[in-house]
């Protein structure tokens, strides 16, 4: 068969290039996915992986073990490890957001609820644990726990920073980095690590997960503006509802009017949304130009990404990746 590689997607033509790989990767999640104590616990996370989800950290990890020269095993175990962090850290945000829809889904937290939700994302979070012990490597343990503290840690100053006009894109970017590119740059560095890849080498895999992790929230963001919802398998306006101050909307009421002001205020400080505010608020973005200005600076990060790949040895999986740095700035999921 030949590929179409116009039509296919940078992480579709990554997930064709690390297929085998990628089978013992969801082999090894379905089998730790499950618990013969609990049924509860079964139901939600097939409920949850059925569903899909792009697979892009398990990815990252894998290929940037390949890429160094790894030979071993690890990487799955370590692929799979750092998926369950990122399953578990959805859903205690669905919880956390009061969302009621992911991966084109019901949440869990709608359809079972938030308790069984908090618990099943604890569980998965221990079977992580145990993955990763099994690799025997105190290093990546070390990298893979410092970022799932680091992960808590940014949602936490999310909680603390919305529905605060005073919010600075300082703080959106170290909340992002927190709860975001911590783990995009642990999935890297950890590849890394575990082909015994020299310094220098796993630095930039870090700093490439970190750049590249930043980027995609920061898109993440914006389709929650711009998006639909079909196209992202989540609610639009989500954060509006929130009263979650992104980019979009830092540099907006940075650059507010008095009437524009009044209307932040009404709306993220005070919470009192009504029919037609989303869309004005959508109208203000535009007439700033805070959607465009907000790209603008995922596309630097993404180049950030790209030069730290640079370093990095010169193979066909760096190619993918360099394109898959295009791709989290230009995708519309
Ligand atoms: C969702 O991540 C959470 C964010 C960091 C925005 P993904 O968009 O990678 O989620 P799935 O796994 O593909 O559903
Ligand atoms: C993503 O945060 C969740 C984590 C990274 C822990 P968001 O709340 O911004 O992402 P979505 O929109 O729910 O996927
Ligand atoms: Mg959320
Ligand atoms: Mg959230």
């Amino acid at each position: 068969m030949s590929l179409d590689t116009a039509s296919v997607k940078p992480h579709e033509r990554l997930a064709q290039a690390l297929a085998s790989d990628m089978d013992g990767v969801n082999a090894l999640i379905r089998d730790r996915m499950a618990s013969e104590h609990a049924p509860r616990i079964p139901e939600i996370t097939a409920h949850l992986v059925e569903a899909g989800g792009k697979r892009l950290r398990p990815m990252l990890t894998l290929a940037a073990a390949r890429m160094c020269g790894y030979n071993g095993l690890h990487h799955i175990n370590l692929a799979a490890t750092v998926e369950f962090i990122h399953t578990a850290t959805l859903l205690h945000d669905d919880v956390v957001d009061e969302s009621n829809k992911r991966r084109g889904r019901p949440t869990a937290n709608l359809l079972w609820d938030n308790k069984s939700s908090v618990l099943v994302g604890d569980y998965l979070f221990a079977r992580s644990f145990q993955l990763m012990v099994e690799t025997g490597s105190l290093r990546v343990l070390d990298i893979l726990a410092n970022a799932s503290a680091t992960i808590a840690e940014g949602e936490v100053l999310q909680l603390t920073a919305a529905q605060d006009l005073r919010t600075t894109e300082a703080i959106y970017l170290q909340v992002i980095r927190g709860k975001t590119a911590a783990l995009f740059a642990a999935a890297t560095e950890v590849g890394g690590v575990i082909a015994g890849a020299p310094e220098d080498q796993i630095n930039a895999l870090h700093a490439f997960g970190d750049a590249l992790g930043i980027a995609f929230q920061i898109v993440d963001d914006l389709l929650d503006y711009g998006g639909t919802t079909d196209a992202i398998g989540k609610n639009i306006g989500d954060d509006f509802r929130e009263r979650k101050l992104t980019l979009p909307v830092i540099r907006a009421v940075a650059l507010a009017d008095d009437a524009e002001r009044a209307f932040w205020k009404r709306v993220i400080e005070k919470g009192n949304q009504q029919d037609g505010d989303l869309e004005h608020a959508l109208d203000i973005l535009a007439r700033h130009g805070t959607m465009d200005s907000t790209r603008d600076e995922a596309i630097l990060w993404s180049a950030r990404a790209k030069d730290a790949l640079m370093t990095l040895p010169e193979t066909e999986l760096r190619e993918m990746l360099l394109d898959l740095s295009d791709y989290v700035v230009a995708r519309l999921n």
